[in-house]
């Protein structure tokens, strides 16, 4: 099985770190990985192959800061010459970014079967542009990994079940990235120590609905600068955001760090009080450190933490953003129900994909 692994965002690499891991094990798995370079910093990109051990991408394409269209049109064609020229017997994507949705329909369209890991999420909200992408992967795809009963009902509802698809329940892979690297994190981040931290909430802001928003951007601002007068809050800040904060000179009164690798960020979960967060990944990633979280979106996709009171939505109205904070940091919850599989995705992938027989 000549498998090509499609990567190219952050929350990617920390995904396929998880995953490759464990096809290295399998020796009818030869794994190829192109990086499309979506994510290009040192500390958005190289910092997680290098402290994760991924293996090394043997293609990156470099195609990144453009808008959506042809972002993802000349990530198409670059991956489409890669499928032709290394003959891959089946594709991978991860999650819902433009580089997944170019490296499914590059492949789907030159008769490939594509898995995708994440399946099935979905956020009700077509103005993302991770809805589009995931909708538009999900349906180019021979084998859906769900990491969630949400995503699989999700497919079910959309007809799923009546298309030549196969839906796999995996579990999630990040909660497998999780465990797997928080042995690790301790002896290899100084990161508390560094900023001398103690009591502080951890909070990350990128998401395009926020930023791109000037008005949604400035009430989760003013919020932050509000809590801020209690606890510290401690900011890893997307470039995205840092631009956009630095174009429109708005005054962001919080500990505003560089991006972090996956130790210093396991460490920043596992000590702090509370996190505000508009990722999909670190609303999850709060709940395996044991951390409520508030989300800073109108939904999410990850339903069962909000039902089950691991995670507050307060959309980006600083008055809300308040109230929950002060809120779900007075909360107590019993962590231990098992929502997302206890670490075993890769496997149940790895497993799958080699036993996997085209129709
Ligand atoms: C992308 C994904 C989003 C995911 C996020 C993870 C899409 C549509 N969006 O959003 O789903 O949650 O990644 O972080 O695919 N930039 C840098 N350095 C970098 C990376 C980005 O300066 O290393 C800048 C780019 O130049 C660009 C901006 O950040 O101007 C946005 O990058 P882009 O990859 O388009 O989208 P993200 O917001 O990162
Ligand atoms: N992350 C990280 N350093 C940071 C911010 C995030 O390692 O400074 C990790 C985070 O722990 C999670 C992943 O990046 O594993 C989430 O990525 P992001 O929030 O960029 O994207 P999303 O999950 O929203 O798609």
């Amino acid at each position: 099985m000549k498998l090509l692994t499609i990567i190219g965002a952050r929350p990617q690499f920390i995904k396929a770190a998880a995953v490759s891991r464990t096809f290295s094990n399998i020796k009818s798995i030869n794994e190829i990985i192109v990086h499309t370079g979506q994510h290009f910093d040192k500390n958005m990109s190289e910092i997680f192959f290098t402290e994760m051990d991924i293996p090394k991408p043997s293609y990156n394409l470099n195609i990144n800061s453009l808008n959506h269209g042809s972002m993802t049109g000349r990530m198409l064609e670059g991956i489409e010459e890669i499928v032709l020229k290394e003959k891959a017997d089946m594709l991978m994507v991860y999650g819902d970014t433009n580089s997944t949705i170019a490296g499914a329909l590059a492949a789907k369209k030159l008769h490939v079967p594509v898995a995708h890991v994440e399946a099935g999420l979905r956020s009700f909200n077509m103005r993302m542009p991770e809805e589009v992408n995931r909708i538009l992967t999900d349906r180019i795809s021979d084998l859906l990994f769900c990491p969630t009963d949400k995503a699989i009902e999700n497919l079910t509802k959309e007809g799923f079940n009546t298309f030549p698809s196969k839906i796999v329940k995996s579990g999630d892979v990040m909660q497998d990235a999780a465990l797997y690297y928080s042995q690790k994190s301790e002896k290899h981040s100084n990161i508390i120590a560094t900023h001398a931290l103690s009591n502080f909430i951890l909070c990350t802001i990128h998401r395009a609905e926020n930023t791109d928003d000037i008005s949604r951007l400035a009430e989760i601002i003013n919020a932050i600068n509000e809590i801020e007068k209690s606890i510290e809050v401690v900011i890893p800040l997307h470039p995205r955001t840092k631009k956009i904060i630095a174009d429109n000179r708005l005054m962001l009164n919080a500990k505003i760090i560089e991006p972090v690798g996956y130790f210093d960020m396991i460490e920043l979960l596992k000590n702090c009080s509370l996190v505000i967060t508009d990722s999909g990944g670190l609303q999850k990633e709060a709940y395996f450190f044991s951390k409520h979280s508030v989300t800073l979106r109108d939904e999410t996709e990850w339903v069962e933490l909000t039902e089950g009171g691991f995670n507050q939505l307060a959309g980006a109205n600083s008055r809300v953003i308040v109230q929950s904070v002060n809120k779900m940091l007075k909360s107590t919850s019993d962590f231990s129900v098992n929502l997302y599989g206890g670490g075993k995705a890769s496997e149940i992938i790895a497993e799958e994909i080699a036993n996997y027989k085209a129709d």
